[in-house]
């Protein structure tokens, strides 16, 4: 049981300090205990403390914030609050929708999602989280989502080893021939990660995204890009899309955006989708969608003071460097026995365990074997996170220093090592 966030550490019930190692999930970007946060709540909460807008009105915060996030997303030019990811690409997907219902075209109405990637636990999103774990238990996919195969070289559907400059995945053109396949005239949206997070920090090639784009431009197919985890620095920009220079029609962002202090996300939306928007001659002229914390202004609050702190401490520039001493620490990790691959973009890491590395055989399920190298890892001081498919992963703080950074790599390290004999430490 944790009882305290200090920094980049969490203090547990007992007393015992642990890294946290995945910056909670991917949401404590600025670590814990940030009085410039907590003021900016308690101020807001002694102003206005709750107002949503959903109803035609809206409060300084609110409009303050989007004004900063669409500042920092040019080409977009319309904010829609929620309160946190699978809400925001729920949203997304729901525009996408209404955007060609609107133009006369309701067949068009298909989300196309990556193999492997995550966008929430709530309806829509359930099924357009491609990591087949989430489905059974809970009843019918929802309908009109399709699936397209990722881009992930160590295990490429099109072939192994997978060469990215010719591989039909990584070029974009497997997800060109399922739209021609389905009709594009059947095809709203896609959605995607710029980097796959919890379907084990898959790091696309470079160019991935800017070929999505063009292919979704060819076809009228909106882009949606789900930086709930990139967004706000975590690969060194404020949002992912921008290493490929790509515009997209829809940003969804959540989890970093308040620090994770409180809930907080949103849509970040085209001028041409904003502009549909706010039309008030078009049908039925209102959007008949929102939440009861639809721009909370704590909320609200929070985030701006925590987009404030990354430009005061410069953190895109410290997540930059700091990504260079990973991409250091983490090198030797390749030569563990076990380990098949070791994947980073800016402050994320993937570690994937496998059971043959010549044949990349994975563990079988019941091995746990990921989770075990994880809890070995919080006996030895770091908090991480076995993945699906035995994938640790490492994302620590933005303000995460050199002799913490190299430390948790270590332990990762140790732990992987320490687990190897399945029968040498009992499961916890
Ligand atoms: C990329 C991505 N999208 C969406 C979500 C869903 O966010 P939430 O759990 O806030 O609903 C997550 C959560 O981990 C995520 O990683």
């Amino acid at each position: 049981m944790i009882v305290r966030g200090e920094g980049c550490e969490l203090v547990a019930a007992e007393g015992r300090r642990l890294i946290d190692g995945c910056s909670g999930l991917w949401t404590v970007n600025l670590g814990h205990g940030r009085n410039d946060l907590v003021k900016a709540a308690g101020a807001q909460l002694q102003t206005l403390p709750y107002l949503s807008t959903f109803g035609g009105v809206s409060s300084p915060p609110a409009i303050e914030l989007a004004e900063r996030i669409t500042a920092l997303t040019p080409g977009l030019s319309g904010v829609f609050f929620v309160s946190g990811g699978s809400e925001a690409n729920e949203s997304a997907i729901k525009l996408a929708r209404r955007h060609w219902i609107h133009r006369g075209m309701p067949q068009k109405s298909i989300v196309l999602a990556h193999d492997r990637g995550y966008h929430g636990l709530s309806g829509v999103t359930t099924t357009a989280t491609r990591l087949r774990a989430y489905h059974p238990d809970f009843g019918d996919p929802a309908p009109d989502v399709v699936e397209v195969p990722a881009p992930y070289t160590y295990r490429c559907e099109a072939g192994v080893p997978c060469d990215p400059a010719v591989c039909p995945i990584c070029q974009g053109d497997a997800l060109e021939r399922k739209i021609e396949e389905i009709g594009p005239d059947r095809v709203a949206a896609l959605i995607v990660e710029p980097v796959f997070g919890s379907g084990g920090v898959i790091v696309p090639p470079a160019g991935y995204l800017r070929r999505l784009r063009e292919v979704c431009d060819r076809h009228d197919v909106l882009l949606i890009v789900d930086e709930v985890i990139t967004g706000f620095g975590r690969t060194g920009t404020w949002f992912a899309c921008e290493d490929e220079g790509v515009v997209a029609d829809m940003i969804t962002f959540a989890k970093g955006v308040t620090n994770g202090y409180i809930p907080l996300g949103g849509v970040v939306l085209s001028d041409a989708l904003w502009d549909e928007l706010r039309d008030p001659g078009r049908r039925p002229g209102y959007l008949m969608h929102g939440f009861t914390h639809s721009g909370h202004p704590v909320a609200c609050a929070v985030a701006l003071a925590t987009i404030e702190a990354i430009e005061r401490e410069d953190l895109l520039v410290q997540v930059g460097e700091s990504s260079e001493l990973l991409a250091d620490a983490v090198a030797p990790l390749r030569d563990l026995p076990e380990v098949g691959e070791v994947r980073q973009a800016g402050l994320m890491v993937g570690v994937e365990l496998v059971a043959d590395r010549e044949t990349r055989q994975r563990w079988p399920v019941e091995a746990e074997r990921g989770r075990r190298a994880a809890y070995a890892a919080r006996d030895r001081g770091l908090l991480t996170r076995g993945l699906l498919d035995d994938i640790l992963c490492f994302a620590p703080p933005f303000t995460i220093s050199e002799q913490m950074l190299r430390l948790s790599v270590e332990i990762l390290g140790e732990s992987i090592a320490a687990t190897g004999d399945l029968h040498a430490e009992p499961r916890v």
